[in-house]
């Protein structure tokens, strides 16, 4: 195991959250436009009971006022072409993880989807993100890996959380830690229902983070509640039904996040963060939300 990849608070002594270098916030979005989006089968619970009942003009509704809201909270956003087929496309935080090198080289690092109907869908990401400029590379291991679905930048910092226990591994890590040079804490999933960190684990700004705590191991909210001084937790209703934790936060200033979950908000705008609430319910049939219909760009 790499000294850079961090799975217990033991492991962390000597490091400090004040020392990671800071990272520049994200400039823009990609979205993928949900032409092609459907429920066809069961890859998380979200989607069981829900096959073939996507609405798919209300779910093109509901993607434009997304992409609204994020214009909103003041990014530009750009688009990939959907291509047919590729049904769970749209949730484009899956496919690639994206980032800056120290030297501020754009990076995007491929991911390897667990489940093989997903995989065609990397393929039109690289050669987008190739089109775009960035350096793109693919894992050396065999481990799995869904991207920004699992691996998190933490704000405005040169520090990467990194979910594992249903779609991606440990190993994956490694090379993240080696394509990034940034470290990453592995946080440990153990609830089906929350099989991507970003279903979990909401960071709200570089000291604040929203989480569903018994979507943990006991040691990764060890190291959750390690570094950041203010966690705030969403109740269950909120974290499964309307995916609270899958906000997208922006610049730590602006949060967008799916309606009604008022106990979330409240928290949110205690911390000072304006909220924007979207419709993102037909997504939800597929288990994603706001936070996963989008890729931050650098
Ligand atoms: N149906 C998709 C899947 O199971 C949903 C992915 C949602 N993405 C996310 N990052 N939570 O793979």
């Amino acid at each position: 195991m790499s000294r850079l990849v961090y799975r217990s608070v033991n492991d962390l002594k000597g490091f400090s959250l004040k020392n990671c270098p800071s990272m520049p916030e994200p400039g823009r979005i990609l979205m993928c436009p949900p032409d092609h989006y459907d429920v066809v089968d069961v890859k998380n619970p979200y989607m069981a009971g829900k096959v073939g009942t996507v609405n798919r003009n209300m779910a093109r509704r509901q993607w434009e006022g997304l992409k609204e809201a994020f214009m909103a909270a003041g990014k530009s956003v750009v688009e990939i072409p959907s291509v047919a087929g590729l049904e769970d496309m749209v949730f484009c935080a899956n496919q690639t993880m994206t980032g800056l090198t120290p030297k501020m080289e754009r990076v995007c690092l491929l991911s390897s989807m667990r489940h093989p109907s997903r995989r065609r869908e990397v393929g039109a990401f690289e050669a987008w993100f190739k089109a775009e400029g960035y350096r793109v590379q693919a894992l050396k291991t065999k481990a799995s890996f869904e991207g920004a679905g699992d691996a998190i930048w933490h704000p405005g910092k040169r520090l990467i959380w990194g979910g594992h226990g249903f779609r991606s591994e440990p190993e994956a890590y490694e090379e993240v830690v080696d394509v990034f040079e940034a470290p990453v804490i592995l946080l440990k999933l153990v609830n089906e229902r929350f099989y991507h960190l970003d279903t979990c684990f909401c960071p709200l700004t570089p000291e604040s983070v929203l989480i569903y705590p018994s979507a943990f191991d006991a040691e990764s909210l060890e190291l959750i509640l390690k570094i950041f001084p203010v966690v705030v937790t969403a109740s269950e209703p909120e974290a499964v039904r309307q995916m609270a934790c899958n906000a997208a936060v922006i610049d730590s200033t602006t949060a967008v996040i799916h309606r009604g979950s008022a106990s979330v908000k409240r928290h949110m705008e205690a911390l000072g963060l304006k909220v924007l609430e979207v419709d993102t319910s037909e997504f939800i049939k597929s288990g994603g939300s706001v936070y996963c219909l989008k890729m931050f760009l650098y």
